[in-house]
């Protein structure tokens, strides 16, 4: 781990008032640590817009009784098995399927596969969530 360094941050009070009642929201126990997660996420935006090896999720849900929908999804994930780490099937209730998927490689790759999947009619949600592989950002 690096080495910490302190320095001021001017900010005018209604703004600050405003974060320290977010951060209080989202339960940062300090400024520190809520300033350093607003920083990090800069970066990971970052490496999503200049095409660095990222990672993250997706998530869909659809129709168990659509059986068409399983084979679809299933047939574009072999087409996108470069950038898929593992998948995971959930059957949530009688009617409706919860797929994850986590990824990691190139952004572009990343965000096709989820809006290919997301795109395909019968899925019900998709969702991306938007990571790093931890690298850059220690
Ligand atoms: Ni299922």
């Amino acid at each position: 781990m690096s080495s910490l360094v302190r320095f001021g941050v001017s900010l005018e009070k209604g703004l600050l008032e405003k974060f320290d009642r977010l951060i209080k929201e989202r339960n940062y126990t300090n400024r520190s640590e809520a300033f350093r997660d607003l920083i990090r996420q800069e970066f990971v935006k970052k490496e999503w817009r200049e095409g660095e090896d990222v990672a993250g999720a997706i998530t869909l849900i659809y129709d168990h009784h659509r059986k068409d929908l399983l084979s679809k999804i299933t047939d574009i994930q072999h087409n996108f098995q470069n950038i898929i780490i593992s998948t995971q099937h959930i059957h949530l209730d009688h009617d409706n399927c919860l797929e994850l998927i986590a990824v990691r490689g190139n952004p572009i790759e990343v965000q096709k596969l989820a809006d290919t999947l997301r795109s395909i009619k019968g899925v019900k949600h998709g969702t991306l969530s938007m990571s790093s592989t931890g690298k850059e950002i220690s």
